[in-house]
């Protein structure tokens, strides 16, 4: 069972579900209700959340809540039984796999690409074995793929490879071992380039894209309206955190001069290749939990945005409060992890200016947010 019956939710009329596989699928929990309900339930949960903490934004913007039909990234479990590609998502807390033939949430073009999955991972894909697929599209509807877990020696000696490639459409598959080892290409069509304002980027196998292109339109420009609230022109220098391929440095980089800082190794690289030539960006690669960029570093910054993993940036906020960084805007996808060190930055002298909740996990109980701090 799926859906998410909150004691909150309880008295509302439910609605039939969208999707035909939400009661099996554990990817969306909030389906059973009316948009308004859900829509409100979203906005009320990250007040509480903040409110608990003891936390108040003197100013709630707008929401943007992205639609169904927008994802342009995936990840979705296999298993081949037998001579059967069963494909979909994990039900809900649970390593069991739910099938899934049709995902509402996708944009057409990726369902379109997932439809032609199961044919062509039949000739690489083991008997019982488990793997992992990630798709996302880059500029130009490029699709890249990574497979995780698999072992595909076999695969490459028949070519399957490159018949999935053109069989799905992709331009890029790479494979890795488990999540946290490195992404080997196998086979690479064309080069996989995303442009985020003024920077366009060499993609790299298994990066981090933003879920969907409104969700980070909506993120870019509550971030760059954060950003006006101080006056500030091309010379002055704004430090992304946590910048992943640039997707805010390269439009901060209209305005501003940007550092990016990023703690994986192929997409900072990628920045510091993009940089070359650039006068008026840089980027470094750097664990920011580790080490986070320092008071004294950071008295060259006018303003800082930080948009972290789930995790949160505790120990970069800890940093932010011992300089005299005058505006900070952080990004979340994580409310609790938010909260924790919108309070760091509180205590250390910022005040909560606004928070704008950008919904792009459609339908499921994850929300985004954006929160402006300014000492
Ligand atoms: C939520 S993503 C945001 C990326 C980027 N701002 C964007 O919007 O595309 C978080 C990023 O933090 C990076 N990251 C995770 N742990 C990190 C660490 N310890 N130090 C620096 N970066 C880290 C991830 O690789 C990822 O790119």
């Amino acid at each position: 069972m799926t859906r998410l019956n909150l004691p909150e939710l309880e008295a509302c009329p439910e609605q039939k579900p969208p999707c035909p596989h939400f009661e099996e699928c554990g990817s969306c929990q909030l389906q059973h209700i009316s948009q308004e309900t859900y829509r409100s339930w979203k906005i009320k949960n990250v007040q509480n959340i903040l409110k608990d903490n003891g936390l108040e934004a003197e100013v709630w913007l707008d929401p943007v809540f992205v639609e169904a039909g927008a994802r342009r990234r995936v990840t979705l479990n296999v298993l081949r039984h037998e001579n059967e590609i069963i494909i979909g998502y994990n039900q809900y807390h649970s390593h069991d796999l739910a099938p899934i033939k049709n995902c509402l949430l996708l944009t057409t073009r990726l369902q379109a690409v997932v439809e032609k999955l199961p044919a062509a991972l039949k000739q690489i894909a083991h008997k019982n074995q488990s793997i992992e697929i990630m798709i996302q599209e880059a500029d130009g509807g490029l699709f890249d793929c990574v497979i995780t877990g698999l072992d595909e020696t076999g695969a490459r000696q028949t070519g399957a490879i490159a018949s999935m490639a053109e069989q799905c459409g992709l331009a890029r598959i790479s494979f890795r071992k488990d999540a946290f080892s490195k992404s080997e290409t196998h086979i690479s069509l064309t080069s996989i380039k995303k442009t985020n304002g003024a920077l366009t980027v060499d993609l790299p196998a298994a990066a981090f894209l933003q879920p969907s292109e409104d969700g980070e339109t909506a993120l870019v420009n509550a971030v760059l309206e954060g950003l006006e609230r101080q006056k500030m022109g091309k010379k002055d220098k704004v430090v992304d955190l946590f910048s992943g391929c640039g997707t805010f440095a390269g439009h901060l980089l209209k305005k501003y001069t940007v550092h990016a800082a990023e703690g994986e190794w192929s997409m900072a690289n990628s920045l510091i290749e993009a940089a070359k030539g650039n006068s008026r960006f840089t980027a470094e690669v750097r664990d920011l939990f580790k080490e986070p960029i320092v008071g004294r570093e950071l008295r060259e910054y006018k303003a800082a945005v930080f948009d972290p993993p789930r995790a949160g940036a505790k120990e970069q906020a800890q940093m932010l409060v011992k300089s005299n960084l005058p505006l900070v805007v952080g990004v979340s996808c994580n409310p609790a992890t938010f909260a924790r060190d919108a309070k760091i930055l509180i205590g250390g002298g910022y005040k909560l200016k606004t928070i704008k909740i950008v919904d792009q996990f459609t339908w499921s109980t994850h929300t985004e947010l954006v929160g402006v701090f300014e000492k």
